[in-house]
């Protein structure tokens, strides 16, 4: 038995073990009424109508960092601890909008406008790592979300009307990152930093559900014993998930037990050692 806990910086959500592991963050978030803004379409890592800002504890550095997540791909119970953003904790036209969700507006960079969700929370979660981005950068990370609509021209000049070498024809310039948050924290009274996930224990997660069991070990150690202990299960690893986007078969039905990877610190470090270099 266990419960999972999720935020967007204003709601927390408390998950049990009533959801299987095949259940998406996009499920939860759209069945449950509480984004109807993050879309879902193609269900596989591909369109990303999908993707919302996630910030998530570094487990080397032991400080938040903010992601973009394909929240079709990404399952419900891997979101233990993390602060998600939906283009609802943006802004909305009663509130206020974001100067982001301004700038696609200005540059006419809407049609449909069914992608603009994931263009929006694609740069929001670029500014928040990379306040002063490039061009390029920008170009970079904007081919995740497509649009059927726009030709893109509009989405990339909006977009690129950000970076610190934008030119004169594109107007708008840099934002300060504070502008770009509109949440303040019940906490402290100031604009949420994502930080909450941050104050929380870094303890092993074991989930019970229906159909399987979900285990997120912290270290080596503790996974060395996980794979011990089902050796004879039919168990699996994930971190990022994106073989779900092809293969589909993270479900109940195909796996006893899953076993979540990401918080193994030991697996988000490289050592080089000089010897690795002499013997090329
Ligand atoms: S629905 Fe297409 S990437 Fe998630
Ligand atoms: S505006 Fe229609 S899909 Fe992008």
């Amino acid at each position: 038995m266990g419960h999972i806990s999720l935020t967007d910086g204003l709601l927390l959500f408390v998950v049990d073990n009533s959801y299987p592991g095949s259940t998406s963050l996009n499920e939860f978030l759209r069945q449950k009424g509480i984004s109807p803004g993050t879309k879902v379409m193609c269900i596989e890592g591909g369109c990303g109508v999908c993707v919302v800002s996630a910030t998530i504890m570094d487990p080397v550095i032991s400080k938040p960092r903010t992601y973009t997540v394909n929240s079709c791909c990404v399952p419900l119970l891997q979101c233990d601890g993390w602060d998600i953003t939906t283009i609802e904790g943006l802004g909305n036209t009663r509130d206020g909008i974001n100067p982001i969700q301004q700038r696609l507006a200005d540059y006419n960079g809407t049609q449909c406008g069914f992608c603009s969700p994931g263009q929006v929370m694609s740069m929001y979660s670029l500014l928040k790592t990379n306040p002063q981005p490039t061009m390029e950068e920008v170009e970079q990370i904007m081919d995740d979300v497509v649009c059927r609509c726009t030709g893109y021209r509009s989405i990339l000049d909006a977009m690129k009307s950000f970076s610190a070498d934008a030119g004169p024809d594109l107007p708008g310039g840099l934002i300060d990152i504070e502008d770009l948050e509109r949440k303040i924290c019940k906490k402290t009274g100031n604009p949420c930093t994502g930080k909450c996930s941050s104050d929380q224990p870094q303890t092993m997660l074991h989930m019970v559900t229906a159909g399987s069991q979900w285990l997120k070990p912290t270290n080596k150690q503790e996974l060395c014993t996980l794979l011990n202990q089902h050796k004879a299960d039919n168990y699996r690893l994930l971190h990022g998930n994106t073989g779900f986007g092809v293969y589909k078969d993270i479900g109940d039905w195909n796996y006893s037990v899953l076993i979540d990877i990401r918080g193994v610190v030991d697996f988000n470090i490289i050592h080089v050692s000089f010897t690795d270099f002499m013997y090329k």
